[in-house]
């Protein structure tokens, strides 16, 4: 059964983990959905790990829109999170309504989630106000990782983790649901986690955190590019596929396929009256 929102609270009152996993398309989301994990994000993180960008600016509502249909179509029964592009919300408040309300009507996806902290506020207050559900992400914020000098750990510093307990207050203030917390040592993690009523989601936050969230291409080895260190890998998919195609190929070069089995038929006796009409003549 699909979760709700008041089920990811009861999880965090009960210290139930809550699973959360990215998904761009319509196979993968239905393995996440098989495999029973509570959330899907689909992640403007699809500009690196499908689309081949060095960061996730590139992504267009367009896009993102058109990935959380076909995840929707995938994961009809899991709770679907749209996130919001660059560009998407930092205009105005009126500019977060509108594409929150896209992913919503386009894709019906149960919320969205955008990055920042006390500076979207009014984005915040606006998306809920007008009957949608928000997560919040602080941390390393992927969108503006150019002004925090890359992807980099965030709240290494007392002032640093300060200002990121003020970014969780008041994005729990706003009225999100939930908040994801990205690359911040465990400790600040777990002051975040203990500090707000709302369920806290981590990536390379620790383990103190009310959930977990990683990227798909990540843990199944499909990503190349690089490797956070708060990555744990389950299998190595990009390996599996590239000896799939290696040996497909080299099964066309040798002959080896197709086989019988892969062919269809003719009809009884039609093969033989083909070979008499073409012995006739030229053909008209
Ligand atoms: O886009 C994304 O995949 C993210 C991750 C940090 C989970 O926001």
């Amino acid at each position: 059964m699909k979760k709700s929102i008041l089920n990811f609270h009861e999880m965090k009152k009960r210290g139930e983990k809550i699973t959360y996993i990215t998904a761009y398309d319509f196979p993968m989301a239905s393995f996440v959905e098989k495999a029973g994990i509570d959330m899907i994000l689909v992640g403007d993180s699809a500009g690196m790990v499908v689309h081949g960008y060095s960061g996730t600016v590139p992504m267009t509502m367009d896009q993102m829109v058109a990935h959380a249909e076909d995840v929707r179509r995938g994961a009809p029964n899991t709770f679907v999170i749209g996130d919001l592009p660059f560009l998407s919300y930092q205009l105005s408040t009126e500019n977060a309504i509108y594409n929150s309300g896209r992913f919503y009507k386009e894709a019906s996806v149960d919320a969205v989630k955008l990055e920042g902290g006390r500076c979207l506020i009014s984005q915040i207050k606006g998306i809920v106000d007008s009957g949608m559900s928000v997560m919040g992400h602080i941390g390393l914020t992927p969108q503006s990782s150019g002004q925090l000098g890359g992807f980099k750990a965030q709240g290494l510093t007392v002032e640093t983790a300060m200002e990121l307990l003020q970014d969780a207050a008041a994005v729990e203030k706003a009225g999100a649901f939930a908040l994801l917390v990205e690359a911040v040592p465990p400790e600040v993690g777990k002051i975040i986690t203990e500090t707000v009523k709302i369920p806290v989601l981590g990536i390379g936050a620790g383990m103190y955190t009310d959930g977990q969230v990683l990227i798909n291409g990540d843990i199944l080895g499909m990503f190349e590019a690089f490797t956070p260190k708060f990555v744990k890998r389950y299998a190595n998919v990009g390996e599996i596929i590239v000896k799939a195609f290696t040996e497909y190929a080299e099964d066309i070069r040798s002959g080896k396929f197709p086989e019988e089995k892969h062919c269809y038929r003719m009809l009884e006796g039609e093969h033989e009256k083909l070979q008499a009409r073409l012995k006739k003549g030229p053909i008209q």
